[in-house]
């Protein structure tokens, strides 16, 4: 759905409220040109306490540290950034939606080096439903093994959320679904699994759960944080630094993505082979259904992830 269609008329820019058609920026913008700026994808989810947004300080910590990792300094505090936020959310009446911080260098000049260039920060906020769709929630994605490997992190640094570093994330997400996939894996530069386009990835074998560490040139994902603090409280073993070779994800028993967007989706082919039964396996069934209770906070566990509008 577009965002003609949706119900939101307000965006947050560097301090102004301002009307969704007047959000502009100059064709001359820095980061237009250059994939500077940094950014942060959150979602708000709809509990009978009202809206709460998951993570809310954890993304915050993760977008300051992506801003400095570029020089950008970010002209407003952490407070005025969550004051804006909620606000937002108030005032469009959101009950759930996903949340845009974008911070970019804006319009002074042109060279690579921005020097003089301001360091600009929005915020829009908007619903967005399960992002892989629906029924893949239950009934699994299917995915390629993707032609494009992911940059190094010596290259561009994957625990950094740059805009330009979704160069890769789209190549590799367009070449899955025109050949008929929902999504991609895609390799490092070694050839052992990375990640999705917008995903972590995790693997259980022999009821233990495995995902790449950070050193395999990943964004450090915090709903793979999430799943991994979940799991271990349900009793998994849960090995954080595994490095799991492509041949790995066709014999695994089970196979699924975390992220915001896609929040814990089950893989059940890989390369049209099956993982597992080709359903949804019972390890993901489990932590994917822990996952929804808590952010739809059907549990009073892990109340201090939240911030209630
Ligand atoms: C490349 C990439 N990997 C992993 C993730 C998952 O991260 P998170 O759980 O913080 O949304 C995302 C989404 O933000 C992403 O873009």
């Amino acid at each position: 759905m577009g965002f003609e269609e949706m119900d939101v008329d307000t965006i947050w820019m560097d301090g102004e409220f301002t009307d969704w058609a007047d959000a502009q920026v100059h064709v001359l913008t820095h980061s237009l040109h250059y994939g500077t700026a940094v950014f942060e994808g959150v979602r708000c989810y709809d509990t009978e306490q009202g809206p709460a947004i998951f993570r809310w300080e954890e993304h915050l910590d993760r977008l300051y540290q992506s801003a400095a990792a570029l020089d950008h300094e970010i002209e407003h505090t952490r407070e005025e950034l969550t004051e804006a936020t909620l606000e937002l959310i108030r005032r469009q009446d959101l009950r759930s939606c996903y949340i845009r911080p974008l911070v970019y260098y804006g319009y002074d000049s042109l060279g690579v080096s921005p020097e003089e260039c301001p360091t600009d920060t929005m915020i829009a906020c908007w619903p967005w439903g399960a992002y892989l769709g629906e029924e893949a929630l239950e009934e699994g994605v299917d995915v390629m093994v993707s032609s494009w490997r992911k940059h190094h992190s010596s290259m561009i640094p994957t625990n950094v959320k740059a805009t330009g570093a979704y160069i890769n994330s789209m190549l590799a997400g367009e070449e899955a679904r025109g050949n008929g996939y929902i999504e991609a894996i895609v390799l490092n530069k070694e050839g052992d699994v990375a990640e999705g386009p917008g995903e972590n990835v995790f693997m259980v074998n022999d009821g233990e759960i495995y995902t790449p560490g950070l050193a395999e040139s990943i964004l450090d994902g915090i709903t793979r944080q999430t799943v991994i603090d979940i799991a271990t409280d349900l009793g998994y073993e849960v090995h954080e630094e595994a490095k799991i070779a492509r041949g790995q994800l066709y014999t695994a028993d089970e196979l699924f993505f975390t992220g915001t967007a896609a929040e814990v989706t089950p893989i059940r082919t890989v390369d049209d082979k099956e993982i597992g039964a080709g359903t949804r396996g019972p390890v993901t069934e489990e932590i994917q259904q822990r996952f929804f209770d808590v952010v739809e906070r059907r549990t009073d566990d892990y109340d201090d992830w939240f911030s209630y509008v």
